[in-house]
């Protein structure tokens, strides 16, 4: 199993090109299931939950054509990847392919508005909190799907003549249930207004994709959508907006660090709480042509106190990153998590590394140290992973983080990127 070498004490300096995002990839690459027209996305990015993706389409019938990337002088590539769903060959997603990752269960969306019915496994635990499905099914049952669990999935059936539009209000802001909506209620019949639906800039990015299919879905980026429906969907062509978690690793990298990097090919306006939390612990960010530039001053982080929320509050997939960041900070700073129950394993990790930090309950207390000190540790889920990168990059010796795979389904290149910029990072192949 892979691991992840790191020296740290280096400033980092250069560009950083960013990816597009893996949670606009995702649910844009099931939305091929809705057309047997062909949807070309570009800017995707190459990571291990996109190949599985592809692998779990090409399960339904999806005939897939990655287009070589390109180097530019940034040193990023650029891929595009045709999706073809000519007819549905499977209307079954099993638990071998759900269980493995979690987004694979939106494919119930576009399979019951396009063959009226889905046999999708539940998607079990997950290392970051329960995370159930509830809202999906009253979502769904909302349309008019007759929704029933058996055995560990979820029998979904559209009425006769196929999903109804209707008007349904969230009880709780959750993005992969509004994705959802928005896949089934585009080919339901009459209109549909989901009240309470995800603001994040993702789902701003599903819904102008599918209207360049031919849905016509307004107000996508606030808490109300209106979605009326049509009889069939087209293929299009569409770029797959920057990763704006990404972009704040890496902003945050700097800020611990030191150093003067541009993050190119992304917006600041994609994550605006963020970069005003990285600002107020010291970094100077500014908006440049093409993308960001984040100046860092390393040794005079301020402590900066933030709470998770859904968008436009402060990301809860950055979370684990900042309390990277808070661990030098010169004084005391909490976090706290309200998305995931328990969402919190980097906190051991953290503290292998020397970091100062007392849990209660959903709040994390950073007391800032003035250093950290490498050692080995093991990531447990994606972003936990990436915080223990960013504390490695700035700890004395040597980090060698284990369980590399999970930065994989996230994190494009990231040694690449990161030695780029003069830290000393490597991957170690066993
Ligand atoms: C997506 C992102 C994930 C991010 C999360 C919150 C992808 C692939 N994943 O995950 O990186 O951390 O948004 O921004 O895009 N919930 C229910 N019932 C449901 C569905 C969700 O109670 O039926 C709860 C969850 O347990 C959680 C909260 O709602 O507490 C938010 O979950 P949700 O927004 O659905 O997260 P994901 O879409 O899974």
């Amino acid at each position: 199993m892979d691991r992840i070498r790191i020296v740290g004490g280096n400033a980092l300096n250069g560009i950083i090109p960013i990816s597009g995002a893996k949670n606009a990839a995702l649910p844009l690459m099931i939305a091929s299931l809705l057309t047997s027209d062909t949807l070309t996305l570009e800017n995707v990015p190459h990571l291990a939950d996109v190949e599985g993706l592809i692998r779990i389409l090409g399960n339904h019938g999806v005939d897939i054509a990655v287009n070589g990337r390109r180097e530019h002088q940034d040193g990023s590539y650029s891929r595009t990847v045709h999706f073809t769903c000519r007819t549905v060959a499977d209307t079954t997603a099993p638990y071998e392919l759900v269980s493995k990752m979690r987004a694979s269960f939106w494919v119930i969306g576009p399979l019951l508005a396009r063959e009226g019915q889905a046999r999708v496994s539940l998607p079990g635990g997950c290392a970051i909190g329960t995370r159930p499905v509830d809202l999906f099914i009253e979502g769904l049952t909302a349309l008019g799907a007759e929704m029933e669990i058996d055995g560990g999935y979820i029998n979904a059936k559209a009425p006769k003549g196929g999903l109804i539009g209707a008007r349904y209000t969230f009880p709780k802001v959750s993005v992969g249930a509004t994705h959802v909506m928005l896949m089934a209620a585009s080919l339901a019949r009459g209109t549909t207004v989901i009240g309470n639906a995800a603001r994040e800039p993702e789902v701003v990015d599903l819904a102008n994709c599918l209207n360049a299919m031919g849905a016509k879905i307004s107000g996508a980026g606030t808490s109300t959508i209106k979605i009326e429906g049509v009889t069939s969907l087209s293929g299009a062509r569409h770029r797959v907006l920057p990763d704006r978690i990404e972009t704040g690793t890496y902003a945050m990298a700097v800020a611990m660090t030191g150093g003067d990097v541009t993050l190119s090919g992304t917006d600041i306006t994609l994550l605006d709480t963020a970069i005003e939390a990285i600002r107020r612990a010291g970094a100077e960010v500014s908006a440049v042509e093409g993308g960001i530039r984040v100046i860092g001053h390393g040794d005079q982080i301020r402590p900066v106190d933030i709470v998770t929320e859904p968008f436009p509050g402060f990301p809860t997939d950055l979370q684990a990153q900042f309390m990277g960041l808070m661990t030098r900070a010169n004084g005391v700073s909490h976090v706290t998590e309200t998305i995931f129950e328990n969402r919190f394993m980097h906190v051991q990790e953290l503290a292998r590394l020397g970091a100062k930090i007392t849990l209660s309950g959903q709040t994390a207390r950073i007391e800032g140290v003035t250093r950290l000190r490498g050692a080995p540790v093991m990531a447990t889920d994606l972003r936990a992973s990436v915080s223990l990168v960013i504390a490695g990059l700035a700890a004395e010796g040597e980090t060698m983080v284990s369980r590399v795979y999970h930065l994989d389904r996230g994190f494009e290149r990231l040694e690449e990127k990161l030695t780029r910029c003069g830290a000393i990072v490597e991957r170690i192949t066993d």
